[in-house]
């Protein structure tokens, strides 16, 4: 369902796409080491005592348009290992690209949103680097960062990683959403942020019904299209839906799923198998199941597909095929959605049941349902 766009009280278009986004962890080492060798992003940047950051120390790592930012903090006291403590590892920031850092933060704190930030102007020998922080969900925030000709790594206090092994990409190209979840109450409060304070728009509404859970969805996308959020709530749960399992352990709102952009989605999540990351398990009976759906199947992609154990679903525009890695950290909260788009705009909620259905009717063959 498509919703009419409001006047964007805030430009949405000062908004030119996902800087990076940054995970607050545990072990920032070793978090840059996983996405290295699991999925095959370059270690392009360091911060730390070493460049002369007392309170933290961060790795940045790189492939295609995404870059994360994995961030520890260095002292218990550190809001940094606080974070961590509260929710574990997850995404602390979603941070924006944008021309005009000064704007975009006086729209948004003009139109209701809690300021992180100010607006400030990082300086070293290579340039300036202008950011300011918004409050959005939870305890995430959202940085406005603007580079301009900024010659340096990353940003002042980062110095180039140059002795680590090249990695092995498995074809990630970009960001394509970040799914967030939100409490039932604040559902209707965070997707009129978007729309009200930060000026993006509904693009598409759907709840999701299984035979265990009740999910209410909307997606939220800026004026270029680049950056979309699709938010979810439990609606009217029972306490066992995926959302529902995510709010408890993550202790409130928070960044549900990252989905990566690729090429050659069954090639990539065969390498990433192969380095040992789990993904969700996906029965023989939801692909015998998906020609009924989706329409007929090329012989050769069905057996891909069921080679990779990647997921299809269509909508008015297209094809996308997609599945999700298991959580990624010691609690059952942020997991990894790799995703590759042929024209379709959805997000795969035709899956959700399929995959439910496929369960239970492997279950039914066990004489267990
Ligand atoms: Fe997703």
């Amino acid at each position: 369902m498509s919703q009419p766009v409001l006047e964007a009280k805030t430009d949405a278009r000062a908004i030119t796409g996902i800087d990076h986004i940054e995970l607050y962890v545990g072990n920032a080492y070793q978090a840059a080491h996983f996405y290295r060798n699991a999925f095959g992003f370059a270690v392009t940047a360091y911060a730390g005592l070493e460049t002369g950051v007392r309170d933290r120390m961060s790795y940045v790592v790189e492939q295609g348009e995404v870059r994360l930012v994995l961030t520890s903090g260095l002292a218990p006291e550190s809001p940094i290992a606080q974070h961590v403590h509260l929710h574990g590892d997850g995404v602390r920031d979603v941070a924006f690209t944008t021309a005009d850092v000064h704007g975009a933060y006086a729209r948004a704190v003009a139109n209701g949103a809690r300021s992180v930030a100010e607006p400030l102007a990082m300086e070293d020998a290579r340039g300036v680097v202008t950011r300011a922080t918004i409050g959005a969900f939870g305890d995430t925030i959202h940085t406005f960062i603007h580079r301009g000709e900024y010659q340096g790594t990353f940003a002042p206090g980062f110095r180039a990683v140059t002795d680590a092994p090249p990695p092995v990409p498995v074809g990630i190209t970009g960001v394509d959403h970040v799914a967030v979840s939100i409490v039932e109450s604040e559902f209707a409060r965070w997707v009129d942020f978007y729309v009200e304070v930060m000026g993006f728009h509904e693009s598409q509404h759907e709840m999701v019904f299984t035979t265990r859970s009740r999910m209410n969805s909307k997606v939220v996308e800026d004026g270029s299209g680049k950056v979309r959020f699709p938010i979810v709530a439990p609606s009217g749960g029972n306490g066992k839906s995926q959302i529902e399992e995510y709010l408890a352990f993550h202790r409130g709102c928070g960044t549900q799923h990252i989905a990566f952009g690729c090429d050659d989605i069954c090639g990539a999540v065969l390498a990433v198998r192969e380095r040992g990351v789990g993904f969700i398990s996906v029965p023989d009976s939801y692909y015998e199941m998906l020609e009924a759906r989706v329409g007929a199947v090329d012989p050769d992609r069905m057996a891909r597909l069921g080679e990779s154990r990647v997921l299809m679903d269509s909508d008015d525009w297209g094809v996308l095929l997609q599945t999700f890695t298991r959580p990624l950290q010691a609690r059952p909260t942020m997991f990894v959605e790799l995703i590759e788009r042929q024209g379709a705009r959805g997000f795969g909620g035709g899956n959700i049941n399929a995959l439910f259905e496929a369960v239970e009717r492997d279950q039914a063959a066990r004489g267990n349902l």
